[in-house]
């Protein structure tokens, strides 16, 4: 599977949608003060929340939200930010990359960053499912062989628990919100609308009602090929917390709650994160 990797700065990403080239472009883009920054590694309900974020926009702007880029930051071709100048604000911009490689003037103009976690015995799974389903992308010969190189962070985007280190001594930064999908499965209308809040919509509590019934997994399921095209039904799989028990095995599951305490122990991401 190396092949189909490339490394970029310590970390591998599939040379299906990320370039170096498009890396080095990405160093000079011009963030707004009014962006929406989406961090989250893959798998944590990325989708989820553009989805989210779209509706409220919508409904804040009485106009709907069209974006035309695929909303991956670091994906595409380099000359997608010089396209993006073009875009209305404000752009929702997602990504997978480290805080520290996200760019600069993201920093430089204070952009709200809202972080979105998952526990990663849910996000292995649905990272295998995802490798293992879809047609036309890698899949590996087993489980067991994912677990491995997902424990190794031999995966798209490099280990979960890198990523969770690294975005853990940020998440009570100032412009940083953090949201976990377990909280958001629990009870989307309050995490709609702290999201809301953070972002400065003030909405009613009818269309916060209403964005909830667009946002359950079942309404975006439904509707995955009108919106993500023939993906769609393999990105929006089961949507379910606890999905692991399914295919962990017992030494599995003890050696990433070493792994997990070995990394996150004392942090406050360690403390807050449920499975
Ligand atoms: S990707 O490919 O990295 O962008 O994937 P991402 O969107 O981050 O994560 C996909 C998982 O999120 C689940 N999902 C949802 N869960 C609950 N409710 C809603 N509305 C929802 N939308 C997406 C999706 O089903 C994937 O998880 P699994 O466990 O595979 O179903």
């Amino acid at each position: 599977l190396s092949r189909l990797f490339f490394t970029y700065q310590g970390i591998p990403y599939p040379v299906t949608m990320c370039t170096s080239e498009t890396f080095q472009a990405l160093d000079t883009f011009e963030a707004r003060s009014d962006d929406i920054v989406l961090a989250s590694y893959p798998k944590c309900g990325s989708n989820w929340i553009v989805h989210i974020i779209s509706e409220l926009i919508s409904a804040d702007s009485k106009k709907k939200y069209e974006y035309s880029e695929f909303p991956v930051l670091e994906c595409g071709d380099p000359e997608k930010y010089q396209r993006m100048k073009q875009f209305p604000s404000p752009r929702i911009l997602a990504t997978h990359l480290h805080y520290d490689k996200l760019p600069g003037s993201i920093f430089k103009n204070k952009v709200k960053i809202l972080v979105i976690f998952r526990n990663p015995k849910d996000t292995a799974v649905s990272f295998f499912h995802f490798h293992n389903d879809v047609p036309n992308i890698p899949s590996y010969g087993s489980w067991d062989e994912f677990f491995s190189q997902f424990m190794k962070g031999q995966v798209s985007w490099g280990s979960y628990f890198d990523f969770a280190i690294n975005w853990s001594k940020h998440l009570d930064d100032e412009n940083v919100k953090f949201i976990l999908y377990e909280d958001l499965k629990k009870n989307l209308a309050t995490g709609i609308k702290q999201i809301a809040e953070f972002f400065g919509f003030s909405l009613t509590g009818e269309q916060i009602q209403t964005i909830s019934a667009h946002s359950t997994f079942q309404a975006m399921r439904a509707k995955s090929q009108e919106t993500h095209g023939a993906i769609g039904p393999f990105l929006f799989r089961k949507g379910e917390v606890g999905d692991w028990k399914n295919l962990f095995s017992e030494t599995q599951n003890q050696q990433m709650d070493e792994k997990f305490k070995e990394c996150l122990a004392g942090t406050s991401l360690g403390a807050r994160l449920k499975y």
